[in-house]
Order: structure tokens, then sequence, then C-alpha cells
């Protein structure tokens, strides 16, 4: 069996409620001077937050303005302000854009190393503060993972850091604060989680010790995502999807995603789609192409998702792509990239684009070149 390294935070909260133990981790850390990044849609319980931190004789400021595409710019401006304040802990309270620039401005405390310089897999020198990461969203994982990205403004590419410095002290997941999310954004990141999973599991680097965390994140997700798209406040949904991010993000560490994510990267940084929106428009076509490289693995995918035996591996994993699509379309979201911004005249730099994204498609089950990549943007489009 090839060797793994599971690096999870040290401290994990799961359930209803568990938001309103953040103060007593922030005094675990040993920490005196927290700043907490947000959006301002948070701002709220950001502010709450603040106070029973402040009840407890910590020193607090809060950055509220996070875009949900954060660039290189927005970030040094999140770490000036923690600068000036000058703080020993971040806490991040939001979705995967908010808590990737929070593990970097702790990880940026001190180091004046530049942040293009630690694009890529195990550059970056350390991390400087203590960090607990709380997520509103349930789909990217952040929490738990080793990754963040980032848009760099200077060739519309979102970009990737890497390290085990970004594994958070401790991650806070309560359903409660995803109840407000509004159906598209509940559909797209739930999408998401379910990929990371998928693409964790039919993966060139698949290990048995995060196949389990794949294979439950999917069964939690596949039969709860409709109902907490339709019904934001059904408790018993939000949780699935919230446990089904969490496992789908502890897949990110040890194995990772691969071609859906590669491609949909330069969707995001280029014509601004969600992350979760173009990872939806991506994988049909990318699971067809990878499905004859791997499809014990694709057929194992569809069973867990409620798919029936069909006559072949094959059959049955072509069935659950058809299954991936029909959630999709249950929960309305985009099924064309003509339909957010894409013209067929982009389709080919695209393909360019996403071949530079070697760290994930070095995993995928199926070898793709360029020309295979544009084929799949003209299917997507
Ligand atoms: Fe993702």
């Amino acid at each position: 069996m090839n060797p793994v390294t599971l690096q999870q935070p040290r401290r994990i909260l799961f359930g209803n409620g568990s938001f309103e133990q953040t103060p007593a981790e922030v005094l675990q850390t040993g920490g005196s001077r927290v700043f907490i990044v947000t959006t301002s849609f948070l701002l709220p319980q950001a502010e709450t937050l603040a106070e029973n931190l402040r009840k407890l004789d910590l020193e607090t400021r809060i950055f509220s303005d996070i875009e949900t595409e954060p660039d290189i710019a927005l970030f040094k401006r999140v770490l000036e302000s923690g600068r000036e304040f000058g703080f020993d802990t971040v806490v991040g309270l939001g979705g995967g854009s908010v808590l990737d620039v929070a593990k970097l401005v702790a990880a940026f405390r001190e180091d004046d190393q530049s942040i293009t310089d630690t694009f890529g897999i195990g550059l970056l020198r350390g991390r400087g503060a203590s960090l607990i990461c709380i997520p509103t969203t349930s789909g990217t994982g952040s929490e738990v993972s080793p990754n963040a990205i980032l848009l760099d403004e200077t060739d519309q590419l979102k970009k990737g850091v890497v390290s085990p410095f970004l594994v958070p002290d401790a991650a806070v997941i309560d359903p409660l604060l995803t109840v407000t999310l509004p159906p598209p954004i509940t559909a797209a990141t739930g999408l998401d989680a379910m990929v990371h999973c998928m693409e964790a599991y039919a993966n060139l680097h698949a290990h048995p010790a995060v196949d389990l965390y794949a294979l439950e994140g999917m069964r939690q997700i596949a039969p709860n995502l409709v109902r907490a798209v339709r019904d934001g406040s059904d408790l018993e949904a939000r949780g699935a999807l919230s446990l089904g991010s969490l496992y789908g993000g502890l897949c990110l560490g040890p194995v990772n995603t691969a071609a859906v994510h590669a491609l949909s990267y330069p969707l995001g940084g280029e014509f601004h789609v969600p992350h979760g929106v173009s990872n939806t428009l991506l994988l049909p076509h990318v699971f067809r192409f990878n499905l004859d490289a791997a499809p014990d693995r694709y057929a194992e995918i569809a069973r867990t998702i409620g798919v029936s035996d069909r006559g072949s591996a094959i059959e049955t994993g072509r069935a659950g792509i058809d299954r991936l699509v029909d959630l999709s379309v249950a929960c309305e979201l985009p099924q064309q990239l003509r339909e957010v911004g894409v013209k067929d005249t982009d389709l080919e730099h695209l393909a360019t684009e996403s071949m530079k994204v070697t760290r994930l498609l070095k995993n995928n089950p199926k070898e793709m070149k360029v020309e295979d990549a544009e084929a799949i943007f003209r299917a997507a489009w």
C-alpha cells in the first residue's frame, strides 16, 4: 500500500451551535490579539464573536471587506490591516474565499516572502499566527485543507498555495451558519464538495485511507443537496451537506482534486464564474473523458450516489454521470458555458490556460492533453 500523510486540524468542532464554542477555541491557542477576517454580509456574526472575545479580555479587529474572488491586491490589503493591528491569532469566518485569505494572512504575519513565490506545493516557509477557520458555506472544505487559492491579476489565473502550514489549528463547523445561504450558492458549493470527493476517489493517487472520506462525503451530499436547495431551513439536509463538505475537505490534503478543478480555474480567473458553477459545468464532460481509464471507480461513485448496477462498470459509471447532470439541473444551475459569458472563440485559450494547472492534472486518472481539454470545453459550451 502506498504511503499517505493525513494532516488535519488538531481540533474539529462539528454540529449545530458549535460556533458558540469559538471563544473557548481561541483561548486554547493562547493568543490575545484576534484578527477576524470575514465579509460584510457576515458582519453581525463577526461582531457577536468579537464581543464575546472581548469579554475574555482579548483584543479584536474585524476586516469585513472580502470580495467573492480575492486577488493578490486584496490579500495584501487584509495583511496590512492585520499587521497594523498586530495580531497573533486569525479567525476566518466565511466561504472558501474568505477562509483562503485568512489562512494566508496567518501564514504571512511576519514573513516578507513574496506571495507569488509561494504559489505551488510546499513553498511556504511557515505560519506566524494561530488560525481558526469557520465555514459559512458547505463546499470548499478550506477549513481543514492545506490549500488556499488567489487570483493572480497579472495573468488572470487562479493560483494555489499548498502547504502543511495552511492547515488550521481548529475548524469550527456549524451547520446553523449555513441556513441563510441562498439556493444558488447552496447548490454550487454543495456540488463543489461532491466533486472534491469524486475527484479524490477517481484519482491516480487515490488511497484507501482517503477513499472512506470520499465515499461517505458523496453519500451525505447526494440525497440532501436538492433538499437543502429547495428548503434552506431543512436542518437535517444542512447537517448532511456540512458533513459531506468536511469529508470532501479532508480529501484535499492527502489526494486532492484533478482535471475538473484544473479546467475550472481559468473560468474562475478570466470569466469570474463561481468555483462551484464552473466545476458543475465541466464535470460530466471530464468524467466521460476519464471513464474508460477508471471504470470501476466511476461505477462505485455511481452506486454511492444511488444509481443501480447496469450491465457493466462503464454503463454504471455512465449512469452515475447522468445522475450528476440531473442533480445540477434540479438545482437550477447553468448547464452550458455559453450561459456564463464564454464565447466559442475563448475555448482554445481556456484549454491552453488549464494546462498550466499541472499540480492537479497530474492526479487525473487519464492523461489529458491540450486537444483533449479543448474538446471538453467545446462539449461543455
Ligand atoms: Fe473545489
